[in-house]
């Protein structure tokens, strides 16, 4: 062993799985990537050119730690609606290498050893990993499963504080469920947060690829970011900006300043010319956004329907990029089905058990990397693979 930081952690499993389609397509074989949390859409074409054009004006060396100062006016001017609150770009805003890293930097600034975590469960493993790594202890609270479930389990994730506890980790709209929390959810949450004296750190990646005709919920009861809420997110998936590597949290200053440290220690800053294509990003919203949410959106009632058509019950994700339909009644494990399904069928899915205990009778389908041309071809193999079992 050469660290227990690492030793403790797995390989992300999406990222070993994706090693192991290589290797299948390497052989000539085509697989349908269901498994995937990418988008096979171009980034629009107004950001490329931005981010291109800055570059060939020079704009390739170091540039300030915490994001361009003209990129962290776009982000409080974006989300000043949604929160009814100033946000201070100089001392409230820091820019970073995608909303992985923003976590990373929330949890290095936050937690000391043996301060517990509480995370919602099912939802993205890098949330156990990265606490872990910064010497915290995930604690796993029930969140809902899919876009049909009901509500956040209040008790339970009230029953679960004690004097170790530090922060509560919210997902929303959740991967790998797709379920939007609603304001008053996220209130209650932030009230549980503030009663006991936690964190509150938001992760709102999927907030902008939304299937509903509602604008986004309004979080204006939460009011500002001056005291223990963070907010972290990014370009990734709303603006299709996955391989960009760009992303942000918002906080109390004092906060910034912790984090800003363990950022410039570990990235300096983010590339400087793809800053520039954020900000087009950031002007150029929703416009920019509405062909990909489309034919995403496409992607999920096909995806849908072809489930329901084989009798594989789900309902219209409110938001995100998957599906995470129960397999319980085909008595299979999920991983073994998902082996067999890579392996005898080329289709790739993830199983539950990846994002947490609840998740075991669950699979995680994707619809960001795969064309509406092979959703059916590929909901026919998972029934029959299923039939199989
Ligand atoms: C819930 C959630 N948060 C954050 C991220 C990280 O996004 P980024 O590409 O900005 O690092 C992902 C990526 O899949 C995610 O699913």
């Amino acid at each position: 062993m050469l660290s227990f930081r690492t030793a403790e952690l797995s390989q992300q499993f999406t990222v070993e799985l994706a090693d192991k389609i290589r290797a299948i397509e390497s052989q000539g074989n085509q697989v349908i990537k269901f498994n995937v949390g990418d988008i096979n859409l171009k980034t629009p074409k107004s950001i490329r050119e931005a981010a291109y054009r800055a570059m060939n004006e020079g704009e390739t060396k170091y540039s300030h730690s915490r994001g361009l100062p003209a990129l962290r006016k776009c982000i409080a001017e974006f989300y000043h609606p949604r929160y009814d609150s100033d946000i201070d770009p100089e001392s409230q805003i820091l820019v970073s290498v995608g909303a992985i890293n923003s976590f990373f930097s929330t949890c290095a600034a936050l937690l000391n050893n043996g301060d517990e975590v509480l995370c919602p469960d099912p939802a993205w493993a890098t949330y156990r990993g990265i606490v872990a790594f910064c010497g915290g202890t995930p604690v796993a609270y029930p969140s809902p499963m899919d876009a049909s479930d009901t509500k956040l389990d209040y008790d339970t994730l009230k029953s679960l504080i004690n004097e170790k506890t530090k922060m509560i980790v919210l997902g929303t709209p959740g991967n790998p469920t797709g379920y939007e929390l609603t304001p008053k959810e996220i209130d209650v949450a932030h009230e549980i947060a503030k009663d006991h004296d936690l964190w509150l750190v938001l992760d709102d990646i999927y907030a902008n690829v939304r299937y509903t005709d509602s604008s986004p919920p309004m979080l204006q009861k939460l009011g500002s970011f001056s005291r223990k809420l963070i907010l972290i997110s990014g370009f990734s998936k709303c603006f299709a900006m996955t391989g960009w590597r760009l992303g942000y949290s918002i906080g109390p200053p004092e906060f910034i300043n912790e984090a800003l440290k363990a950022s410039q220690h570990c990235i300096t800053n983010v590339s400087t010319f793809s800053q520039y294509g954020a900000i087009d990003a950031m002007k150029s919203y929703p416009k920019v956004c509405q062909p990909i949410i489309g034919e995403l959106k496409g992607r999920a009632l096909i995806l849908v329907a072809e489930m329901n058509r084989h009798d594989l019950p789900v309902d219209m994700p409110n938001a995100g990029l998957y599906i995470f339909p129960s397999i319980a009644r085909f008595h299979t494990n999920p991983l073994d089905f998902a082996n067999d399904l890579l392996n005898d069928y080329h289709t790739a899915v993830v199983p539950g058990c990846v994002y947490g205990k609840r998740g075991i009778e669950r699979i995680r389908i994707s619809f960001g990397n795969v064309t509406k041309k092979e959703i059916p071809a590929g909901v026919e193999m998972i029934a029959e693979c299923l039939s199989r079992a």
